[in-house]
């Protein structure tokens, strides 16, 4: 069990987001704020609760979300948001302000709304997440070629790519985890790995899945392809695939920006799905 040799491993990821290449990503710093940094203790205070609403919320990239703060103070002096996103329409009520954040982008956020009620500013925080679910993960048919099989599996459209694991399983067990954390850009993106497993006679007609998992704070959220079954009926495949699976033994990693790999894999692989070779 534990000669996995793994031979090759690809990963190519393709910034499939227009528009977010020259964007000005706001990172989680701290940021001399304008005001609030220290609220000054006041010797008269007076109790009062903040409560900002949702304290959590995860929303896709470039999305946008509404906060809602309010108060307990019967007539609060001051009300204020402190965040690196950008502010949209607010909205106002008796005890309670409603902040609209938009172009979310940044996938952690912390946002704190501050109300000063008697001369005491307190405040509350809440988390901001952006990601993007896979739009579908996809294990290609497993191509025997010599002794070996190639497993590739398609994750697209996901973010943050940085807090991605793909796994891939063979009857259920784990055969390759790949950590993504290297990856920082913060675009939408395809990821292809490609895994060469030994080719055992006991591993015939195993299933094999692909299982991306995005971790992000306090939020799992998990994907897995069809699975595939390992056949000794070759699926034959193009010669420009090996050689860019060889590039790749030399690279390690293959970083490419762009559609044309991706595409001519996706266009390769529509007519071969399913097992019905005869
Ligand atoms: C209200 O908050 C704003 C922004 O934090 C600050 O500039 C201003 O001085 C505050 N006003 C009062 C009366 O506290
Ligand atoms: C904000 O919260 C307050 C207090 O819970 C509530 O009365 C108010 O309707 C909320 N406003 C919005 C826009 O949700
Ligand atoms: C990413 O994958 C999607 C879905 O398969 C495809 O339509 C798109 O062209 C791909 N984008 C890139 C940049 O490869």
């Amino acid at each position: 069990m534990g000669s996995l040799l793994p031979v090759s491993l690809l990963v190519l990821l393709a910034a499939a987001y227009r528009g977010g290449g020259g964007a000005r990503w706001r990172r989680a710093a701290r940021a001399p704020g304008p005001g609030g940094s220290s609220p000054t203790p006041s010797e008269t205070s007076v109790p009062f609760w903040v409560r900002i609403n949702p304290e959590f919320k995860a929303v896709p990239p470039g999305g946008s979300v509404w906060l809602n703060c309010s108060s307990s103070c019967p007539l609060p002096e001051n009300s204020s948001l402190s965040t690196r996103l950008r502010r949209g329409r607010t909205h106002s009520g008796p005890g309670w302000v409603s902040y609209e954040l938009v172009d979310v982008r940044a996938w952690s956020s912390e946002v704190r709304c501050f109300v000063t009620c008697a001369g005491e500013t307190r405040g509350a925080t809440a988390k901001i997440t952006a990601y993007k679910q896979p739009q579908s993960v996809i294990l290609d048919p497993p191509v025997l070629v010599g002794s070996e099989y190639t497993l590739r599996c398609h994750v697209t459209h996901v973010f943050p790519v940085g807090f991605l694991v793909v796994t891939l399983r063979r009857g259920g067990r784990v055969i390759y985890s790949e950590n993504l954390e290297r990856f920082t850009r913060l675009d939408l993106a395809n990821v292809t790995l490609t895994y060469t497993l030994p080719a055992r006679p006991r591993d015939l007609l195993q299933p094999v899945t692909c299982h991306a998992r995005l971790s992000l704070d306090g939020l799992v959220v998990r994907s897995s392809s069809a699975p595939m079954t390992l056949t000794v009926l070759a699926w034959s495949p193009a010669p420009k695939v090996l050689a860019s699976t060889s590039i790749a033994v030399v690279v390690g990693i293959l970083l490419v920006v762009g559609a044309a790999y991706l595409r001519k894999w996706l266009l390769m692989q529509s007519p071969g799905r399913g097992g019905g070779g005869p």
